[in-house]
């Protein structure tokens, strides 16, 4: 076997992330806070590598360990010497804050010092194997170099729902496993919610015999179906306690803490069919929930409740040694405490205003509870409506505004911004990506993220401990599914975490992606591979008068490749430049590295009319535009049913929309379409009508029509509506349109108003 040895060479210099083959190659994610590679020289690694340890501290034997376990899936073995110069140091070094590192390449070999607490040891050997070769690790050559590392927040978090859908104990150590590899520190595993209940309490067996399956779910999205549609395919698990326990203690070798979220009072219909009297009765039939919402069925915080929750945090805090315990709090509707009469003779007892102080009176008493057992709680950042508990952590999720309020009182705060943090939304183009809560939140979007509001001061910031993933499970129902909405995005989270804003860079970032992304692919993790595909950019380009289309993927080098109107692949020719479309197009679209295809083919159709691009003037306002604010009506993209992203939507019952063409044009057609998805309250116009003007001063009416709907249909419907008329000529056209009126009857919200959704006006 060939040893470490030391080699002079003359290479070209190292370059951050632009390696040659086996060369070493820096593509470190997070990216370290200080690094400067010192010379022109390399070390050249063999493939068998020595190590020594100058004091042993408390971790060392599970830190070599799993060092060795993974130098070996590059074929290289560890060898330890008591002493020696030669090879791999560690070096134990006090003055080190926790979790910081240094990482020295010179002539004496390998330096990692740390101090004893061993996660800076962890983060430094993370450091170094990611500087192997994602594949063939032979004769590796690593620049001489020094890295001075140490973390920007110290809770650097992920949460995964096993609630919603549950997920093997092998799934979770697999996540907890590449947590680790890019320095993630705490686990936050979202363990009961209305769809299950996923951890055995031994003092309440029902809480897992009843509550922890449920025969059926809901299939698509909760909003699509009217009725909802169900599979047939029982849904069920949970972790024993020593399930549990092998996960913390999986964990703790990484470095990584579990918090345990045990959700109250709301969030609770798979507690309350195991245990409905800790409910506030009301002859409400409690049931593990079948499909996804918000339930009015939650806990009753009398005194026996409080016992039941106090005797289960219990035994989660003999299982857990986290400092933080997670109650939740969020989403707590307060109708049953409204009606029940031991929550109003509670509240009138307690001296509390209204329900809203009744659960900031329910969450102290948890708090001081789970202070009394020397822990502290976390809660989402409904925990503040109402007066936040003394010593609770607040985790922000509606925005930053929840977060920096409990700065402001000196609570600590996680940020998990759902615009920043939610993993469980859509990554790539939502009309093809698979089904996912909703929204929009790409790789670089993640990346983009700071955790520090601006508005906060110096002082203040200090709150901040950290920032966390969220991959809520309503949609995730197989590990397979829930590595796609994981990674990448995890690793760009890893670096916001981990990365001072002055060290991070998008660009650079994509480049040390694309090693990982190897990587990742042979540790058989089932990343989203929209970093290798096409994304399509349409704007208006005035002086040319048509769509301009710009095609661009994440990942950076390689070829995109594109054909108009043709998915044959051996039809593609190499993109250069943005293309201008004059008509109806779909366009496809590939990346190719070294002539391979990477990612999956992409498209995009887009409508070229005379509206296209054109300004226009809604009266009122519209209530929500998700993209293309100000233009998404006539942005060339027409809305899909799978989801809202796309239409414009209005809360008044008539609207006017002034539109304004490029030029004078003739025109003898109008098409817009209108929405149906009962389950958000949006029903289609009642009536569309067509006036033109020549000065956008006198307009005269030339089309009007009252659509006709197919109301027995039982799925979201983009009902397409077209109103012709005799050729004219118009500068200006306005629509004035009806809304939908009140929700019809024996459907969702019946006989409130509806909201109207618009997209797409096209002109012919
Ligand atoms: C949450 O997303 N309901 C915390
Ligand atoms: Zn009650």
């Amino acid at each position: 076997m060939k040893k470490l040895i030391l080699l002079f060479t003359a290479l070209s210099c190292w370059a951050c992330t632009t390696p040659t083959d086996n060369q070493g190659d820096m593509s470190i994610i997070p990216c370290p806070n200080k690094m400067e590679v010192k010379s022109n020289n390399f070390l050249t690694l063999g493939n068998e590598v020595s190590i020594s340890i100058d004091t042993p501290f408390p971790t060392s034997g599970g830190v070599m360990q799993y060092f060795s376990d993974r130098l070996k899936e590059h074929h290289l073995t560890l060898v330890q010497k008591t002493s020696g110069k030669e090879g791999i140091r560690l070096v134990v070094d006090s003055r080190l804050p926790d979790e910081a590192y240094e990482l020295i390449i010179d002539t004496q070999g390998i330096t990692l010092r740390a101090n004893d607490s061993g996660a800076g040891f962890f983060y430094a050997i993370q450091s170094l194997l990611q500087m192997l070769p994602a594949t063939n690790s032979d004769n590796v050559s690593l620049p001489y170099l020094e890295i001075k590392d140490a973390p920007r927040f110290s809770y650097r978090g992920a949460m995964i729902d096993v609630a919603r859908n549950f997920q093997s104990k092998e799934t979770v150590l697999k996540f907890i496993d590449l947590m680790s590899v890019y320095k993630m520190n705490h686990l936050h595993l979202h363990l009961t919610d209305d769809q299950g209940w996923r951890i055995e309490i031994k003092k309440y067996p029902q809480l897992t015999d009843i509550g922890s399956s449920r025969p059926r779910t809901m299939t698509g999205h909760s909003d699509y179906y009217f009725p909802r549609r169900f599979d047939t395919i029982p849904q069920k698990g949970f972790y024993t306690q020593e399930d549990i326990k092998e996960i913390v203690r999986y964990a703790q070798e990484r470095f990584i803490t579990v918090i345990p979220e045990i959700e109250m009072p709301g969030h609770s219909s798979a507690a309350l069919a195991a245990y409905p009297q800790y409910s506030c009765g009301l002859g409400k039939n409690y049931v593990v929930r079948d499909y996804m919402d918000i339930f009015d069925e939650v806990y009753c915080p009398h005194e026996g409740t409080i016992q039941f929750l106090q005797d289960i945090l219990s035994e989660v805090m003999e299982l857990f040694p986290s400092q933080y315990i997670h109650i939740g709090g969020d989403e707590c509707p307060k109708k049953a405490w409204k009606a029940c009469s031991k929550c109003q003779a509670l509240i009138k007892k307690e001296g509390l205003k209204d329900e809203h102080e009744l659960q900031s009176w329910f969450i102290h008493r948890i708090e001081k509870f789970v202070n009394s057992k020397g822990r502290n709680i976390i809660g989402w950042d409904e925990i503040l409506e109402g007066g936040l508990a003394p010593n609770a952590t607040v985790m922000s999720w509606r925005g930053e505004q929840g977060g920096i309020a409990a700065a402001q009182m000196k609570h600590k705060v996680i940020m998990t911004p759902g615009d920043y943090c939610y993993i469980d939304h859509y990554q790539e183009d939502p009309e093809f990506a698979p089904l996912a809560i909703g929204s929009y939140l790409p790789l670089d979007s993640v990346y983009a993220y700071n955790p520090l509001p601006g508005i906060l001061n110096q002082e203040e910031r200090k709150y901040i401990i950290g920032t966390q993933a969220n991959l809520w499970g309503e949609y995730v129902q197989t590990p397979d599914y829930l590595e796609y909405m994981a990674f990448p995005r995890l690793l760009a989270m890893a670096e916001v975490q981990w990365t001072e804003t002055k060290n991070k860079n998008i660009e650079d970032f994509l480049k040390r992606l694309k090693k990982n992304f190897i990587w990742l692919d042979n540790k058989g993790v089932n990343a989203c591979r929209n970093f290798y595909e096409v994304s399509f950019q349409g704007r208006w380009n005035k002086e040319k008068s048509g769509q301009e289309i710009t095609l661009k993927t994440l990942c950076p080098g390689g070829e995109i490749r594109y054909a108009l109107n043709d998915s044959t692949e051996d039809h593609f020719q190499t993109y250069t430049s943005p293309l201008l479309l004059n008509s109806e197009t779909e366009i496809f679209a590939a990346f190719y590295l070294n002539n391979k295809r990477m990612g999956n083919i992409t498209r995009k159709r887009f409508t070229v009319n005379k509206a296209t691009g054109c300004d226009y003037i809604c009266t009122p306002k519209a209530g929500w535009e998700h993209i293309h604010k100000g233009y998404g009506l006539t942005d060339g993209l027409r809305g899909y049913t799978k989801d809202m992203r796309q239409w414009s939507s209005f809360y008044e019952d008539t609207l006017k929309i002034d539109l304004s063409l490029h030029k004078r044009e003739t025109v003898r057609q109008v098409k817009l379409a209108s929405l149906w998805r009962p389950w958000n309250k949006i029903w289609p116009a009642r009536q569309v009508q067509v006036w033109i003007s020549q000065d956008g001063l006198s307009y005269h009416p030339v089309a009007q029509i009252r659509p006709t709907y197919d109301f027995t249909r039982t799925e979201a419907t983009r009902f397409p509506i077209s109103l012709s008329f005799s050729k004219t000529t118009a500068k200006f056209i306005r629509l004035i349109i009806s809304g939908g009126g009140n929700c019809h009857k024996g459907y969702y919200k019946e006989g409130n108003p509806s909201e109207l959704a618009l997209d797409e006006i096209e002109i012919y």
